[in-house]
């Protein structure tokens, strides 16, 4: 039995060293140490031995399974610390790899030209505000001189938001200038760029929704010379140095007198092409004297204080920048487009 024994222990020990998995290692115990395992069984045939026998042959069962127990507990620690060493291997980080490279975007080509014109505002002391899309037409209309009944107020022109037409989405930028007079201290030299919406219908040269720059200056003694000489200087910082301009009388509510500047075209320097359809000159902007009235209803004094203030479109100022021909690209956000500017 002593032999058998030895035997046993042998094998179960080469058993152990050749198991290369946890679920071999396993079926190695089930096979030696289980229930009915081999070494189980022959310590079950000890009760036979003769009782001066069975202490030496206990012992020396003992002794097999705790070196059995041992081996596996061994042969297990191994497994687990290789399995650990491969995980590791596997998920390792190669810091130097070279990453994947981030397309980076730019800015759309109408904020780029909007830049340039905060540029060239803020440049002569302008300070730039922001405000809401969602007006009240009180401000929209009233305080800048557009009562009841004033054909820019009709629905068919205008997005309200109600059935009193209190509230819209605003036709222009012009109600910053109350928005400003209520709100800042005089002297107030100010530009407002932002969205405004009127019911167009979408083609080459109108949006439902297009951009605004409002600028305003209110001060002491500020005269239509002003107004040219600062209009001009921007015109030439957009256009370049000697570009023409023009003033014609025009009208606007909140304004008086009132006036359209028009650029002299690029494109033929005034003869008359299909950029300036004919005319030689390019309309640019709305401006004109900020209406004692507007200025009265701000609780501003008109014989004090006097102002000039002006609107143009922002996409096509951008348009012409870029020689962009068709208003809708600059809103469709095409990529092959956009990456051109
Ligand atoms: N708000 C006017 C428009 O939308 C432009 C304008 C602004 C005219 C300021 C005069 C002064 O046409």
């Amino acid at each position: 039995m002593k032999q058998q024994l030895e035997l046993l222990r042998a094998e179960a020990l080469r058993a152990v060293e050749k198991a290369g998995a946890m679920e071999e290692l396993e079926n190695v115990r089930v096979r030696f140490l289980g229930k009915k395992g081999e070494l189980t069984a022959m310590l079950k045939m000890m009760g036979q031995l003769s009782p001066e026998e069975r202490p030496a042959m206990g012992q020396l069962a003992n002794e097999a399974r705790a070196a059995m127990e041992k081996a596996i507990e061994a042969a297990k620690a191994k497994l687990e610390e290789a399995a650990l060493e491969r995980k590791l291997e596997r998920e390792s980080l190669d810091v130097t790899v070279p990453g994947q490279p981030v397309r980076l975007g730019h800015r759309h080509p109408m904020y780029i030209a909007l830049d340039e014109i905060k540029d060239i505002f803020v440049g002569m002391g302008f300070t730039v505000l922001d405000g809401p899309e969602v007006e009240l037409a009180e401000l929209n209309f009233d305080r800048l001189n557009a009562g009841e009944g004033h054909p820019s107020r009709d629905w068919s022109d205008t997005f309200y938001f109600k059935e009193d037409s209190s509230v819209m989405l605003r036709s222009q930028t012009s109600p910053m200038q109350v928005r400003a007079m209520d709100t800042l201290p005089l002297p107030i030299r100010m530009i407002a760029p932002g969205r405004v919406y009127r019911k167009d219908e979408v083609d080459a040269t109108h949006s439902p929704m297009f951009h605004q720059v409002e600028g305003m200056v209110i001060d002491k003694n500020v005269t239509m010379a002003d107004l040219k000489g600062t209009l001009n200087t921007v015109v030439e910082q957009l256009y370049g140095k000697g570009t023409k301009t023009r003033f014609r009388p025009h009208h606007f509510p909140f304004t008086e007198p009132s006036c359209e500047l028009d650029v002299q075209c690029h494109k033929c320097g005034g003869k008359g092409c299909p950029t300036c359809k004919g005319e030689g000159w390019i309309e640019l902007l709305g401006a004109g004297m900020i209406h004692p009235h507007v200025l009265e209803m701000a609780g501003i004094d008109p014989e004090e204080w006097s102002g000039w203030a002006f609107g143009f479109g922002l996409e096509r100022t951008a348009m012409r920048r870029f020689k962009i021909a068709d208003l809708r690209l600059i809103f469709e956000n095409d990529v092959r487009f956009l990456e051109q500017f």
